[in-house]
């Protein structure tokens, strides 16, 4: 596994590796991510209670994360075009593998993108089968402001998270509250149209082997 910096946020397991990406891999990933999404368009969820998000998001591998009207979940298609989502590029799979170490490869992979003042506000990732599975974002294009807190009413601490950072929620991090603050627009150039895109590896099905069911 890749060394990392475990950082400070009142709950250990979160997992940063600064720079975890070169200039050349991050541009190799965000053409290789734009290519795919042409079939499995980046779209606009609603929360539960049918609010727009200001982020536009889109997933590849078996499965995704989606939110509507009737909640939170994965599904294997996609909401608009109804078809399977496009395969998560190989890359991605190695990465996963090189930096949690998890004996199963990830099966979700949400692709977000962020421009202008799009933002997220803080959750919890809980709609996995596996709450032990780790969770491992990439960081693309420009700076985000990302929070991190370990309860409820705590505001917690923001780190900001550059182009070609990956960090891991993982052991009592796992379910830390987290979120995008906001969006530090044209710090990068890396994403065609600008803004930032932030690809969130997930284990979201039951698990298959010893340590994942
Ligand atoms: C998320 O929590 O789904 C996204 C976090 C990020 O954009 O870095
Ligand atoms: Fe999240």
């Amino acid at each position: 596994m890749r060394r990392f910096h475990e950082i400070d946020t009142g709950m250990a397991g979160f997992r940063l590796w600064p720079g975890g990406l070169s200039t050349p891999e991050q541009a190799g990933l965000v053409e290789q991510v734009t290519a795919v999404l042409e079939t499995a368009p980046l779209y606009r969820p609603v929360t539960p209670g049918g609010r727009p998000f200001s982020v536009r998001m889109s997933n590849l591998g078996p499965l995704g994360w989606v939110s509507d009207r009737g909640g939170y979940r994965y599904q294997a298609t996609h909401p608009e075009t109804g078809a399977a989502w496009p395969p998560m590029p190989e890359r991605l799979i190695d990465l996963w593998g090189d930096l949690t170490g998890w004996p199963e490869p990830p099966d979700a992979c949400l692709v977000n993108l962020y421009r202008g003042e799009a933002r997220m506000g803080l959750h919890q990732d809980r709609d996995e089968a596996d709450l032990t599975a780790p969770v491992l974002s990439i960081s693309l294009g420009d700076t985000a402001v990302f929070r991190v807190a370990p309860a409820e009413g705590v505001r917690g601490r923001a780190v900001k998270l550059a182009s070609g950072d990956i960090c891991a929620l993982t052991g009592p991090a796992r379910l830390a509250r987290h979120g995008i603050d906001r969006i530090l627009a044209g710090s990068s150039g890396l994403i065609p149209g600008g803004g930032r895109i932030n690809l969130t590896l997930r284990r979201a099905g039951p698990g298959t082997g010893a340590s994942g069911s």
